[in-house]
């Protein structure tokens, strides 16, 4: 990866290059871009989505702004490439997620791909090897995406296969050797796969007696995080895991709290003060250590941290205080380069068990996050748009965290009823999201005490507590129980569940399902369940004290994220 702005004869020696994605619009000055001189290196160049469309810009095509925005599957219908090569010769299910269109190709390209929405979603100017796809072929929802960038680096770029997978283990601890150069490392445990595959690494890196880990209990942990921690405990030694139960002070620091960034932000902040305090408490010298952290690509995107991104959510390993001790070089993070599942295999090539390596991955600051919180009372209201025969919605007074064209968005959630499958309402979500900014997730009914739709309900003021957060814990095990009863808990990536204060009075609560299939958390699908096992899921939530709806999430990521906020 290299900085968009670096000149062209700094480029000159490479196979080949990739220009990405991003928010931005071509459109605007100030928006990102690449020195044009890149086009005439005789190098080949890929331009995936802005990087379709600056290619088009910078060699005299026509972009032009889009009127309505185009999210989700679409069905590619393609002609011959040298990046298609070896595909099936049939369209093509694509992801896309853009806002701008290339409306003239510049002279010299070709058009070797369309969609109903988008006349030159691939073109390419076959002598000059330049290629651009407004379609992204790295999210898994794209057929054939890795055979697209296989044929544009081994074909057109002519780059030799000579990398191992099975070296990644040994490079990644050769980088820790490096980084901690004599320093010992200082880890906050979670029990979830990132923390613990990098604490592991940096236990078998740098040996018995320089790294510790510390379980933080949050108070917002999953019920069974502790059995990971047992397992690093039986490993690496009982003096190499402390364990601390600080959830007073999270609860403390985070009363009266409701916007979801200011809890992301004090719960990374608490973090470090806790760290702090037991740092002290252990008696370690400050000079020695470093702190390890379990982040890995996808955290640093998200935040802003890659450029030009745009800022989705904060994780709380990117608040200030740490960006500080990165500065600092006091910061190790040897999964940083890694997506999810490239840290499953790392785990499974160090001899991790299968249970910690696969269990679904679950957010830092925890159930704290999949507990929404509100400050005014609001009612739910009929929807008012258009909706198909037999079905009935209602927006829902609750802003859930979206992302829109690479861009957060914090909308509406409608709640609907009548579909007879999933994947209809899926159809549907997918479609009222396109047309509505105002709505960026759709929640089938799944439950409602006494029978009724929505009407009646209200968002109540509420915060996180300890009883909310032991509701959602309960509800959490329930659902992990029954969705591993039928087998699903492998097949299934993430298996969110959030709680909204929506109910019939005060007190009362709305369970939101949102089961999601991913390879990288980056774009996600939402999880088609069954109907036997939904009712079953429905049935047994609703039996919960104090609950009065189960919605299950049928939105895909993008438009919605994975989390609720
Ligand atoms: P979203 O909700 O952004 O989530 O679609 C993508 C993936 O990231 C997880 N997630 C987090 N992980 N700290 C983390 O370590 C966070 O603040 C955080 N927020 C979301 C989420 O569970 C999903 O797997």
């Amino acid at each position: 990866m290299t900085d968009l702005n670096k000149p062209a004869r700094e480029l000159a020696s490479a196979r080949g290059l990739i220009i990405s994605g991003g928010p931005a619009s071509v459109l605007d000055t100030t928006s990102p871009a690449v020195d044009p001189a890149i086009y005439g290196l005789g190098i080949p160049v890929l331009g995936i989505c802005y990087g379709h469309q600056l290619m088009a810009r910078d060699l005299e095509g026509r972009v032009s702004r889009g009127v309505t925005k185009e999210y989700g599957h679409c069905s590619l219908h393609r002609g011959s490439s040298q990046l298609f090569q070896g595909l099936p010769d049939r369209d093509l299910t694509v992801w896309m997620s853009h806002g701008d269109t290339v409306s003239d190709a510049p002279v010299g390209f070709t058009i070797m791909g369309e969609t109903d929405d988008c006349k030159i979603a691939a073109m390419q100017h076959v002598e000059r090897r330049l290629f651009g796809l407004q379609f992204h072929p790295e999210v898994v929802h794209t057929e054939f995406g890795t055979e697209i960038y296989r044929n544009f680096v081994f074909d057109v770029c002519g780059c030799t296969r000579d990398w191992d997978p099975r070296a990644r283990v040994e490079q990644v601890m050769e980088d820790i050797r490096t980084r901690a150069a004599g320093r010992k490392v200082f880890f906050l445990i979670s029990g979830g796969v990132d923390s613990t595959v990098a604490f592991y690494c940096c236990f078998r890196a740098l040996g018995p007696g320089r790294v510790l880990g510390l379980y933080v209990d949050t108070g917002f942990m999953r019920e069974g995080d502790g059995e990971a921690i047992q397992h690093l405990v039986r490993e690496a030694g009982r003096e190499a895991i402390h364990v601390a139960d600080r959830s007073a002070d999270f609860f403390g620091r985070l009363a009266g709290v409701t916007n979801p960034e200011t809890k992301r932000t004090i719960i990374g902040d608490t973090f470090i003060h806790v760290q702090e305090e037991e740092l002290a408490r252990l008696g370690l010298r400050e000079a020695e250590w470093m702190l390890g952290q379990g982040t890995i690509y996808p955290d640093t995107i998200e935040s802003g941290g890659a450029r030009h991104s745009a800022k989705i959510k904060t994780h709380h390993n990117r608040v200030e205080r740490i960006q500080a001790l990165i500065e600092q070089g006091k910061v190790i993070e040897p999964l940083v380069e890694l997506y999810k599942d490239e840290v499953r295999v790392l785990g499974e090539q160090l001899g991790l068990p299968h249970e910690v390596v696969w269990r679904h991955p679950f957010p830092g600051p925890g159930l704290a996050v999949r507990c929404l919180c509100a400050e005014a009372t609001a009612a739910v209201e009929p929807a008012t748009m258009p909706l198909p025969a037999g079905i009935r919605g209602w927006i829902v007074p609750v802003r859930t965290v979206g992302v829109q064209g690479d861009e957060r968005s914090y909308s509406n959630l409608l709640a609907v009823d009548g579909f007879a499958e999933a994947e209809a309402a899926g159809a549907f979500a997918r479609r009222i999201t396109n047309e509505h900014r105002s709505i960026n997730r759709v929640g089938v009914m799944a439950f409602r005490r006494g029978g009724r739709g929505m009407e009646g309900l209200a968002i109540h003021p509420a915060t996180l507590t300890p009883a909310r957060v032991a509701l959602l814990r309960e509800a959490d095990a329930q659902v992990t129980r029954i969705v591993r009863k039928h087998d699903l808990y492998d097949a299934i990536w993430q298996f969110p569940v959030a709680m909204i204060p929506l109910g019939g009075e005060p007190g009362c609560e709305t369970l939101v399902l949102r089961p999601v299939n991913s390879r990288d958390g980056m774009t996600a699908d939402f999880a088609r369940l069954a109907p036997v096992v939904l009712d079953e899921l429905a049935a047994s939530l609703g039996r919960l004290p104090n609950v009065d709806a189960v919605l299950y999430d049928v939105t895909n990521k993008p438009p919605a994220t994975i989390e609720l906020e």
